[in-house]
């Protein structure tokens, strides 16, 4: 490990955690052996307004945005009013990485400092996101994406509304599309639940290989989370690992 790496880790409170020990990695348990749960419709959908009228035009934004490519994709989501959220927020955070990443990491929604600065994962929750990814080798940007389940601040970092939702998830949807990321690294109860239609807890998510839109999806703990629960850190680097032996199976 390079001393660099070394004294982030140290940093940020991790070492020995975040370490990747030899045969680790490569001991967990593969996509296909590993139980599948049947991506779900978009969560926050039933909560959409039932008349007909409304409920055509969702469905032809959904597919206006299902056929963007990423200049198109990007201009709508920086000009989307869709919700109110866009009242509040200083602007909006599409995404940020290797458009053919092979990794996608999602998490909930800009904070404070993403919010003021445009990119995902930029404050206190980024600097450790940073050094987990460190710690199974990745790099923000290189073979990475990184996004979020909404694309504007709500304010005060309240959770985000089931309505907010449904109106943010087919830019995500076609995020994914794009990309096309061999698996993606769902951060958080509030990304996991959205993504996989379900209510369930973290703890009872980690550990399988779920699907969105047929990529493989791991769930694991949101690092804002594991700022505050140290005890969890453990959990999340099993994750990580097994995210990394996922990936290693799937080729
Ligand atoms: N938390 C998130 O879920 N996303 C960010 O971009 C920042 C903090």
């Amino acid at each position: 490990m390079s001393s660099r790496r070394e004294l982030l880790l140290e940093e940020m409170g991790l070492t020995p955690l975040w370490r990747l020990r030899k045969g680790q990695a490569d001991s967990g348990v593969s996509a296909a052996e590993a139980q599948e749960v049947p991506a779900a419709a978009r969560r926050g959908t039933a909560a959409a307004p039932a008349s007909p009228p409304i409920a055509i035009d969702a469905d032809e934004r959904s597919a206006n945005i299902a056929r963007m490519e990423w200049p198109e994709l990007r201009a709508s989501v920086a000009a989307c009013t869709a919700c109110g959220l866009r009242k509040t927020c200083t602007q909006t955070v599409f995404g940020v990485g290797d458009e053919q990443a092979d990794w996608l990491l999602v998490g909930e929604a800009p904070g404070a400092e993403e919010d003021a600065r445009g990119q995902p994962f930029v404050g206190q929750a980024g600097k450790l996101l940073d050094a987990m990814l460190e710690g199974i080798e990745l790099k923000r940007g290189e073979d990475v994406y990184i996004a979020n389940v909404l694309k504007c601040r709500p304010p005060g970092n309240r959770n985000p509304e089931a309505p907010e939702v449904a109106q943010c998830a087919p830019f995500l949807r076609r995020q994914v599309e794009l990309i096309q990321p061999r698996l993606i690294l769902a951060m958080g109860r509030f990304a996991c639940q959205t993504l996989l239609d379900t209510d369930s807890s973290i703890a009872t998510l980690r550990g399988r290989v779920h699907r969105y839109q047929g990529v493989p999806l791991i769930v694991t703990y949101h690092p804002a989370y594991l700022l505050r629960t140290l005890q969890d850190k453990a959990k999340a680097w099993e994750d990580l690992c097994f995210a990394r032996s996922t990936m290693k199976g799937s080729h």
